[in-house]
């Protein structure tokens, strides 16, 4: 109860710092070229989210549009577009961009196969382009390469987080997971979205690594829960009404852990106990589910890191100082151990007051 306390307080830090518009602390950041910031309050940029609703990729938009107002940009000159999962919505918004004279681009594309037709609105306009949390394709990226686009891709590697998830099971121990005591980790596989890289990668490292450790896994199930809470929520609840038992439930994202843990609740088991629960991204909600034990634990998602470099990759194009073709950042693992550190290293490295969509 008290720890609950001790994070709701925290939580409405989070919420405060937000509010107030706390100055920003920026961590391992590349120096930007000194620019006064008066110099881009003229400029306009275009933002496109595959889906607005998605709750990671909100933190993400909201980081994006604080941290670009930190820096001179005129919050009325950023225009954020949802794309609502479309792949055509998102190409006629990417054109509707480029019509309001939009001076650079950044966009979280629907799949990875939107983004050559995106890159070639992009670069026959002349603008610079960054793609975000969705990699394009080998393929696409080397034609950037190749014909020296002013377009680039700022990520995480997605087989880091499928491992830390992997590791973050093996660090409860097998005698703790393995309620039947047949030696054997039963288990639910709630993936993100077909054909996501990240989904793939989170899929199929997360559970090598655990049997890379000499662990036995046995898959109950494995579905696809859209990397919504909702979804997920169902998915686990029908498994479990069939009368499967799983020791661990593995989430390729933190909505879906959420919602599993909602579907055993209510199935009347105690997560962190009966059911071990781990997804990806470290939300706020799933920090207070691992003070509480719901969650076992999740990796951190730097939305923060990811949507400075996304910004500073845009200063750089606009300065004529250009990009490398990929710039990638670190996921962190978060347990009960460091979910405090973890908790003020968010606090600590937001840029506070902007975000808002259109
Ligand atoms: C995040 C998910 C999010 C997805 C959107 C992933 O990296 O972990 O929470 O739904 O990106 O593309």
């Amino acid at each position: 109860m008290k720890k609950k306390l001790v994070c709701y307080m925290v939580m409405a830090a989070l919420a405060f710092s937000l509010l107030v518009g706390c100055s920003s602390q920026v961590v391992e950041e590349k120096p930007q070229e000194a620019v006064t910031l008066s110099s881009y309050s003229g400029t306009k940029v275009g933002v496109c989210i595959y889906q607005i609703s998605d709750n990671f990729m909100t933190l993400f938009n909201n980081e994006l549009v604080n941290y670009l107002v930190s820096k001179g940009f005129s919050k009325n000159n950023i225009i954020v577009y949802g794309s609502a999962n479309s792949e055509s919505i998102q190409l006629s918004q990417v054109e509707k961009l480029i019509d309001e004279g939009v001076d650079a681009l950044i966009i979280n594309p629907v799949n990875s196969s939107v983004a050559r037709a995106i890159t070639d609105k992009a670069v026959s306009n002349g603008i610079p382009l960054v793609y975000i949390n969705r990699e394009p394709s080998g393929e696409e990226e080397l034609r950037w390469e190749n014909y020296g686009f002013d377009v680039t891709y700022v990520g995480c590697d997605a087989r880091q987080s499928g491992i830390y998830q992997g590791e973050l099971v093996l660090d409860l121990g097998l005698d703790e997971l393995d309620k039947n005591g047949d030696g054997v980790i039963q288990y639910f596989m709630i993936e993100g979205a077909p054909e996501n890289v990240d989904a793939g990668y989170r899929t199929m490292y997360s559970v090598s690594t655990i049997k890379n450790a000499g662990v036995e896994m046995e898959c109950l199930l494995d579905e696809v829960g859209n990397w919504d809470r909702v979804t997920s929520k169902l998915l686990v609840r029908e498994g479990l009404s069939q009368g499967l038992i799983p020791e661990l439930v593995i989430c390729n994202n933190d909505a879906m852990a959420l919602g599993a843990v909602d579907a055993i609740k209510s199935g009347k088991l105690v997560p962190g106990k009966d059911i071990y629960v781990v997804g990806v991204d470290a939300l706020p909600e799933t920090i207070a589910a691992i003070e509480d034990g719901d969650i076992a634990g999740t990796v951190f998602n730097d939305y923060i890191l990811q949507s400075h470099r996304a910004a500073d990759a845009v200063m750089n194009y606009l300065q004529g100082n250009g990009n490398e073709h990929y710039v990638g950042c670190d996921y962190k693992k978060v347990s009960a151990k460091n979910v405090q550190v973890i908790m003020k290293m968010i606090l600590n490295s937001g840029s506070g007051d902007g975000g808002q969509d259109n």
